[in-house]
């Protein structure tokens, strides 16, 4: 039974009791969500608009819907807005991490040094040329790749650093690349969460000798499914040219085949729904931008969480909104908030469960429990949160009212 009062929304639970589900949301969200079986507020949502439609329409229009005029253009674009010489866009953001690998000659008996606490597709592409990921802790603040550990990894198999921008955060990434320079690494910055962002003025996508971001839904900008290798250096991207289309050489046309290649091409289709998202990155930034102030001012004061804020000298292009439980508590309380967001229906997310302890490469590489403690520390506390362009103040209103009253009664 819904009950509506001056305090916000009540529902009457099986053993009696009200529970109060939207307190402090306005009337407007109240009825739709009276209108619904349940809540439901989704952890990310993509935003198109006619004009992203309009455009992929247009493609299917004509004769081009792959190896086609947007395809280019798409690049181009690229290269502008980030201020690079190159760009290649590929089918995902796993397959251009993986393009860097071959392009760099990266392969069985070498070594590239990353962080555990990501995606599984920073690591996996190096364990898909057949090298080994050296895992390093991260910073606890930034969460990224500890850059003063790197050193002590070093062996002579090592070949390249891969650093992430993890949550879209570029701090230390210019610290990474002193270091990589210094020993005449290649820097294979894995960018993919953090399109828009930069430090010190200086583009995400710009650190690394090749840098490659992805556009899955979730993303700041999507093409449904894609990504995009960028570099300043000609030989490398004709390379990776080559080896996204089967191999194929400037001079052989459809069947001559210069190198062992795949196809891992991105549609007209695909590009032609990137150059409206892309066309649209400042406006994309800045409802993200606000979407974090929201959560920022409505959970900031809670002492039992750790909310994210934007680090001195970065501009933050926000991918994801997640917030920790404060030192001291566990995984399972962690995954029993988890759990009551869910049944309350909003969904959440445990970015990022440490890499090194997936059982494949645990297993193929000893790593176990005990190994990178920041890392473990940090992921058995993430909580990410519902967090997408469009997502209201009444929506996240609702989102922080509810993990509040579940901390209250869980914790
Ligand atoms: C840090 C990071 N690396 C790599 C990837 C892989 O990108 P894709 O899903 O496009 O293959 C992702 C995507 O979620 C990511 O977040």
């Amino acid at each position: 039974m819904w009950a509506v009062t001056e305090n916000g929304f009540y529902l009457s639970a099986t053993n009696g009791k009200m529970l109060q589900i939207y307190g402090g949301a306005s009337l407007q969200v109240i009825e739709r969500m009276m209108n619904r079986d349940s809540i439901r507020i989704y952890l990310s949502r993509p935003d198109i608009t006619d004009r992203e439609i309009e455009a992929v329409c247009a493609v299917l229009q004509g004769p081009n819907l792959s190896l086609g005029p947007k395809v280019g253009k798409f690049e181009e674009t690229f290269t502008k807005y980030i201020g690079r010489k190159r760009a290649v866009a590929v089918n995902s953001g796993t397959s251009g991490l993986f393009l860097c690998m071959r392009a760099l000659g990266i392969g069985p008996g070498d070594e590239v040094i990353t962080t555990p606490f990501t995606f599984i597709a920073s690591a996996t592409p190096i364990m898909m040329a057949g090298a080994k990921p050296v895992f390093v802790d991260i910073d606890p603040v930034s969460l990224n790749i500890d850059h003063s550990q790197i050193e002590s990894k070093v062996t002579d198999r090592t070949k390249a650093i891969l650093p992430v921008e993890v949550f879209g955060n570029p701090a230390g990434i210019d610290r990474v690349c002193e270091m990589a320079n210094k020993h005449n690494f290649a820097v294979i910055e894995d960018s993919c969460e953090g399109l828009g962002s930069s430090l010190n003025g200086k583009m995400v996508g710009t650190f690394g000798t090749m840098s490659v971001f992805g556009f899955y839904p979730n993303k700041q900008v999507t093409t449904g499914e894609g990504g995009m290798i960028l570099t300043d250096d000609e030989a490398l991207a004709d390379i990776c040219v080559s080896l996204r289309n089967q191999g194929r050489s400037k001079e052989g046309g459809w069947l001559g085949h210069e190198r062992l290649g795949y196809n891992f091409r991105l549609s007209d289709i695909n590009c032609a729904l990137g150059i409206v998202q892309l066309s649209r990155i400042d406006e994309i930034k800045a409802h993200r931008r606000q979407v974090a102030r929201w959560y920022q001012e409505m959970l900031a004061d809670d002492e039992r969480l750790i909310v994210p804020f934007e680090p001195d000298g970065c501009e933050m292009s926000w991918f994801v909104f997640v917030v920790r439980l404060a030192d001291g508590f566990t995984l399972e309380q962690r995954n029993r908030v988890l759990e009551a967001m869910v049944s309350r229906g909003i969904e959440v997310g445990n970015y990022f469960p440490p890499v090194h302890l997936q059982p494949f490469i645990a297993e193929q590489f000893g790593y176990g429990q005990g190994d990178f403690p920041i890392t473990a520390s940090v992921s058995q506390r993430t909580i990410a949160l519902p967090f997408y362009n469009k997502l209201s103040k009444d929506e996240i209103a609702i989102v922080c009212k509810n993990l509040k009253g579940i901390l209250d009664e869980l914790l």
